[in-house]
């Protein structure tokens, strides 16, 4: 075994000492195990106060129930982090880290379903599970580099995201758009240099760019310049990841999958949807979210399940946690006890619907979703 494939052993093994005794790399073994239902928030970045940097919040999101042990583990990598980060744009970058270890493990703070995890967790975990299999034949110096998570807002893209990178043991750069503009001062290229750069110095790495058609959408005449040059030195750092250990794994989310380069959607050739969910779905989240809420006789997960058609994740969180103030806001003294009455729901679902997508938008995920993406070439006959 190389010194390479020595390092990724014991990095995941240190990492979770059932990896390398077989306990879970195998195939039987790598769908989700999502029948932890912890509630946990999704906020990342620098949170210890060692890099002098003050954590990222995204979403108002279900709280954490990561206690000292992953702060102290996250300040840790960070200072080693720090001290590799060369130059003015990974130094900043640093600031774009992820604290996986505040991710609740197993996927326990979401619902999502099993298969679409697992065809993440297929490009990713996989790789660092089997790094003899993926150094191997038509695999060796060929895997896939890209994904793109696709779907209306609100749907979970972030939150999956996430939860693969800290499922998958892989350390993660999350980068939006505009954050990585308002980092460059015009420095188009060199902050994109620099995330590749970064990622490579902490692998295995995800970067996960949010709001991706932004940065790669299709390249327009009379756009702005600045914008062709990132997109264009992005897409160079993507075309080098094909081999090298330390290449990063690109995950890409965005609500207009249409508007992304065909030159993007080619790198990206795993394309996961993550639509509006069933009612099932709804019923797996709603569960999920008032999993620690006492619902009085009069309403049930069911009856909300009926209620809420088309509401995503987001409208959900929201609507319960607005519900849950208004049952508050009733009650006379501060107490962590109290009872969910329908009332309570019903007074929220006034306010929180469910995000409407323009017809336009609907009609062009649709067609995004029939494989009719931008560039597609007609088939020819001898292709049928
Ligand atoms: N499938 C889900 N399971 C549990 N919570 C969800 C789900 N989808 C969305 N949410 C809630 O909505 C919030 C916003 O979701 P997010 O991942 O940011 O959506 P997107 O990136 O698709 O716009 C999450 O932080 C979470 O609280
Ligand atoms: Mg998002």
């Amino acid at each position: 075994m190389s010194g390479v494939d020595d390092y990724y052993r014991t990095k995941i093994s240190s990492r979770n000492p059932d990896v390398g005794q077989g306990a879970i790399s195998g195939p039987r073994s790598r769908g989700p195990r999502s029948t932890s239902r912890g509630v946990g928030a999704d906020s990342s970045g620098c949170s210890d106060g060692e890099c002098g940097i003050q954590p990222e919040v995204f979403d108002s999101d279900l709280e954490s129930e990561i206690g000292d042990v992953g702060k102290a583990t996250h300040a840790k990598k960070m200072r080693k982090w720090k001290s590799l980060a060369k130059g003015k744009f990974e130094k900043m970058l640093l600031e774009c880290i992820v604290n996986t270890e505040e991710i609740p493990p197993d996927y326990g703070n979401m619902y999502v379903d099993p298969k679409v995890i697992g065809k993440l967790e297929r490009v990713t975990r996989m790789s660092l599970l089997r790094p003899k299999a993926f150094g191997h034949g038509v695999l060796a110096g060929n895997r896939v580099t890209g994904a793109v998570l696709w779907g209306p807002p609100g749907t979970g893209k972030s939150l999956l995201a996430k939860g693969v990178a800290r499922q998958s043991n892989f350390n993660m750069i999350l980068a939006s758009t505009a954050e990585l503009w308002q980092k460059c001062h015009g420095d188009d290229e060199k902050v994109i240099t620099a995330l590749f750069s970064m990622a490579r110095k902490i692998h295995p790495t995800i970067v996960f760019i949010d709001e991706a058609d932004a940065m790669l959408g299709s390249r327009k005449a009379g756009e702005k310049r600045h914008i062709r040059s990132m997109m264009n030195q992005f897409l160079m750092e993507w075309d080098g990841l094909k081999s090298g250990k330390d290449a990063p794994f690109i995950l890409l989310a965005t609500n207009r999958p249409f508007d992304l380069d065909p030159a993007v959607l080619r790198r990206a050739p795993m394309q996961i949807h993550l639509d509006i969910p069933t009612a099932a779905q709804r019923r797996g989240i709603l569960d999920l979210i008032l999993k620690k809420e006492t619902l009085a006789p009069d309403v049930s997960i069911e009856k909300l399940v009926k209620l809420t058609p088309r509401y995503t994740g987001s409208d959900l969180k929201n609507m319960c946690v607005t519900a849950a103030t208004e049952c508050v806001w009733e009650m006379e003294e501060d107490s962590k006890e109290r009872t969910l009455y329908l009332r309570h729901f019903k007074s929220a679902m006034v306010n929180i619907k469910a995000t409407g997508l323009s017809k336009t938008m609907e009609h062009e995920l649709r067609s995004f979703g029939r494989n009719e993406k931008p560039g597609t070439q007609p088939r020819r006959q001898e292709d049928e």
